[in-house]
């Protein structure tokens, strides 16, 4: 089995982006909404976001970011533009998803969040029904929603990792970033999340020690919290990458070759075969969710409730 799929993998590597597209189309048709999170902030969230982004696009799937950072919008300054509207444009000035969205490089697609996400707590149904529309009409032209959301375990940060299909929980090898992505695995499993949980291992010294340092995560998970963690993948520490963002080019377009970007491609080609295919109106029940969650847990950035 294990052979057969590397097989098809390196089958599928060797043929042109348009043929690659319609093998993996037909092998994993329905977008999917990745939650791209962390436990403590500046771990590397919207580098693997919009570099993981454009892997895909690169591999042929359409993706489109929902840049959901609560105080920071980060995709735009990795890109090094000004959104001209964001979400909260769509229930304000009645705008379209579709005319909020904005266009980064290789086709890939961009809705920023900007002040909306922290104001999507005080809608009322008809507007949360306005964006999960918009939502719902974009749906069919994407593969993959990837959400860049903001570090920590408050309600709003938890709705959007609870809403989604997967989320992508980035750490590196420091014991404070590794304690706080325990911590926020712990939040997820206190509420009994039923999002799959993955871990990746940002600026590792190599792949190996990488994983080495995930597994010790994941193993803690699971003994303590009988919760399973997958892990994602290592990614190498690389000097390319600050160079990459002061010049607000996004590093797999920059240095393509560089360990980092490679490490982020491989990825992409792992999701597509990994993250199983999800039915159409995913995104609405994403969106629909994360409106329950947002009108039904308390305001205060103190965390969720103690399981009973
Ligand atoms: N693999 C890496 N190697 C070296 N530096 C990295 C790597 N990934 C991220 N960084 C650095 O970490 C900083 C924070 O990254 P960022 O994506 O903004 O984090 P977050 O979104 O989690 O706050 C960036 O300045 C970036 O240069
Ligand atoms: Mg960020």
């Amino acid at each position: 089995m294990a052979e057969q799929a590397q097989g098809l993998r390196e089958w599928i590597k060797g043929q042109s982006i348009q043929a690659q597209k319609e093998v993996l189309d037909a092998r994993t048709a329905g977008s999917r909404v990745v939650a791209v999170t962390s436990g403590k902030g500046g771990v590397g969230k919207s580098q693997i976001t919009l570099n993981l982004a454009l892997a895909l696009q690169k591999l042929g799937q359409r993706t489109i970011i929902l840049d959901a950072d609560l105080g920071l919008a980060n995709i735009n300054i990795l890109l090094g533009y000004e959104p001209s509207y964001t979400l909260w444009d769509v229930v304000q000035k009645h705008l379209s998803v579709r005319d909020v969205m904005q266009q980064g490089p290789l086709g890939l697609s961009i809705i920023p969040g900007g002040s909306g996400i922290s104001q999507l707590a005080s809608l009322n149904t008809k507007e949360i029904d306005t964006i999960i529309k918009g939502f719902q009409e974009l749906e069919s032209e994407f593969d993959w929603l990837l959400v860049d959301t903001a570090a920590g375990i408050s309600p709003g940060v938890l709705s959007f990792v609870l809403a989604a299909d997967e989320a992508l929980i980035v750490t590196n090898p420091e014991p404070p970033a590794l304690a706080d992505a325990y911590g926020l695995i712990k939040s997820i499993w206190q509420v009994q999340g039923r999002v799959s949980l993955e871990l990746v291992m940002n600026r590792s010294v190599s792949l190996k020690s990488g994983e080495e340092m995930g597994m010790r995560v994941i193993n803690l998970t699971k003994k303590m919290l009988n919760q399973n963690v997958g892990f994602f993948g290592a990614v190498r520490e690389d000097t390319h990458s600050a160079r990459a963002i002061s010049r607000q080019i996004p590093l797999v377009l920059l240095y393509p070759a560089s360990p980092a970007a490679q490490d982020i491609g491989d990825m992409a080609e792992r999701m597509i075969h990994r993250i199983k295919p999800a039915k159409r109106g995913r995104w609405e029940q994403f969106i629909y969710r994360m409106g329950r969650m947002w009108s039904s847990w308390p305001k205060a950035e103190d965390g969720p409730e103690e399981s009973k």
